[in-house]
């Protein structure tokens, strides 16, 4: 097994590339602190070369956020991927190589990218579209892998990559969970016992949500009924629990349509989101 090779800068990541881009590139955008999810993502990279990025993106932090508390450890994420057994370059690249001093420019993306999470974090998708928008600027792969997981941020992505007609192909990934459905995160990690044993049920929550919605057919009702249940079960707020058009996140009236149900919900100061195709 050959271990990952790593570059710190944009120019080490295109040198290393240029001999790997006739075979064909695959990237991978993550923060690192890896578990199975992202490696799922890794496995069903097509391409001979994967690159990985490894960049807890300060942009997409508010002040109140945890990007000072975010797990950072190079050297198991290394391991991991190792584990893979694909031929890895791993792109870790500091802050001041992704924003370098007088760096003055933010892509905002509207459409999907309105909603949702911008309603609880304002920042959140400019900051990710930014970064994004670089790492594929810097690899120009011919495709990059995002996780379902984080939903809506894949429609941006797909939005983005679209509009400013980048030359690489966005795949959705399958959500990877724990054995009771919790979708793997490493927001998880903050998690105790207790915490962990509600965590468990936003899953089953969307589920339910799910089958009401199919039931009555009110999208409205199951939605506030998503809501009350994960308050009921031991979550201390929920940001939203929300039907919407799987393609642009609009709200679904009906079901006539692909409809996605998505949630956001926290326990103490950990926010957990999750979503299901109904
Ligand atoms: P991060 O949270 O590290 O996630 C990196 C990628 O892994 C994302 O595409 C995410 O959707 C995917 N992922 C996370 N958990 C998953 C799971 N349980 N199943 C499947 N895929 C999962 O998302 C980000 O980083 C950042 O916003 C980033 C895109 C890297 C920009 O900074």
């Amino acid at each position: 097994m050959t271990a990952p090779a790593i570059v710190h800068t944009i120019s080490a990541l295109r040198a290393a590339l240029a001999p790997l881009r006739a075979g064909g590139i695959a990237m991978v955008p993550t923060m690192g602190a890896l578990h199975d999810g992202h490696l799922s993502l890794v496995r069903l990279a097509e391409a001979p070369a994967v690159v990985v990025s490894i960049f807890v993106n300060p942009t997409q932090f508010a002040p109140h956020e945890d990007f000072d508390a975010y797990p950072r450890d190079l050297e198991r994420d290394i391991a991991a991927l190792a584990g893979t057994g694909r031929e890895i370059l791993v792109f870790a690249p500091g802050a001041r190589e992704m924003y370098p001093d007088g760096f003055a420019t933010t892509v905002t993306v509207g459409g999907p990218g309105a909603g949702l999470e911008t309603d609880f974090r304002p920042h959140f998708f400019s900051g990710v579209a930014t970064v994004v928008a670089k790492l594929l600027l810097a690899a120009l792969p011919d495709t990059a892998i995002f996780g379902e997981k984080d939903y809506q941020q894949l429609l941006v992505i797909r939005r983005l990559a679209a509009d400013l007609s980048l030359p690489t192909r966005i795949i959705g990934a399958p959500i990877a969970r724990e054995a009771d459905g919790l979708a793997l995160s490493s927001r998880n990690a903050y998690l105790d016992g207790r915490a962990r044993q509600v965590a468990g049920n936003l899953n089953k929550v969307l589920k339910d949500v799910i089958a009401r919605a199919h039931e009555t057919g009110d999208l409205r009702d199951a939605e506030r009924y998503g809501a009350e249940t994960l308050k009921a079960v031991g979550f201390d707020s929920v940001d939203y629990v929300a039907i919407r058009d799987a393609e642009t996140l609009a709200v679904a009236g009906t079901l006539d349509r692909p409809a996605r149900v998505l949630a956001a919900a926290r326990i103490g100061r950990t926010r957990l989101i999750d979503n299901m195709a109904l």
